[in-house]
């Protein structure tokens, strides 16, 4: 998976909790010092996994609440800022949503080693989007908290339920 993920998390939690409680979150998934995580450098699943867990444990925090407050540093500051065109195509979350398949497709054609999660659409009147997840990550928990991270940041009042391997996304 992408350094992306990991250093998103990093400011996050520097952000929020103080570099100490970094030092710890990697000192609690025994990564070694000297591993370094960039962007575009290919990160294991369990070694981010096992980062999530350390923080977790460093700023006490459920795996829940740490996924939700993940998905909303992403959506609200980090992804707005590292890959801000696409933000600035979307004038609202169902728009940005409706492209995400698009765009996790096209943002990893460059990346070696990335295998994005992809999405399949499903609409049940104008309101109610089934985002159908396909990734044999099987992380389709994180999808909710970054979901409604959107929300916020396009000020918008979401409803979001995983069901099964998919969510569902009510819009106002
Ligand atoms: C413009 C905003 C976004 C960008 C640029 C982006 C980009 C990425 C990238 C680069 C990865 C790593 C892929 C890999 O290593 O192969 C990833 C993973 C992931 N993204 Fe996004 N993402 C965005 C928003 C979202 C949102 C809003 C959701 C929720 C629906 C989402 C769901 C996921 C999930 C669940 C993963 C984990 C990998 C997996 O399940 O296979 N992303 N994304």
């Amino acid at each position: 998976m992408k350094g992306t993920i990991v250093k998103c998390m990093e400011e996050l939690v520097t952000k929020q909790f103080g570099a100490g409680k970094w030092q710890e979150s990697l000192e609690r998934a025994r990564i070694p010092k000297e591993r370094c995580f960039t962007v575009f450098c290919d990160v294991d699943e369990t070694e981010v996994m096992g980062i999530m867990t350390g923080i977790a444990g460093a700023a006490s925090l459920s795996m829940e609440q740490l996924m939700e407050a993940f998905g909303e540093y992403w959506s609200t500051v980090y992804a707005p800022h590292i890959y801000e065109a696409y933000f600035a195509d979307a004038t609202s979350a169902r728009e940005l949503l409706l492209n995400l398949d698009h765009i996790h497709e096209v943002m990893t054609k460059s990346i070696k080693l990335a295998r994005p999660p992809r999405f399949r659409y499903e609409w049940k009147g104008d309101k109610l989007l089934i985002m159908h997840y396909d990734s044999s990550r099987r992380l389709v928990a994180l999808m909710p908290g970054l979901i409604r991270g959107l929300g916020k940041y396009y000020k918008e009042r979401l409803t979001v339920r995983v069901v099964g391997n998919a969510v569902h996304v009510r819009f106002p």
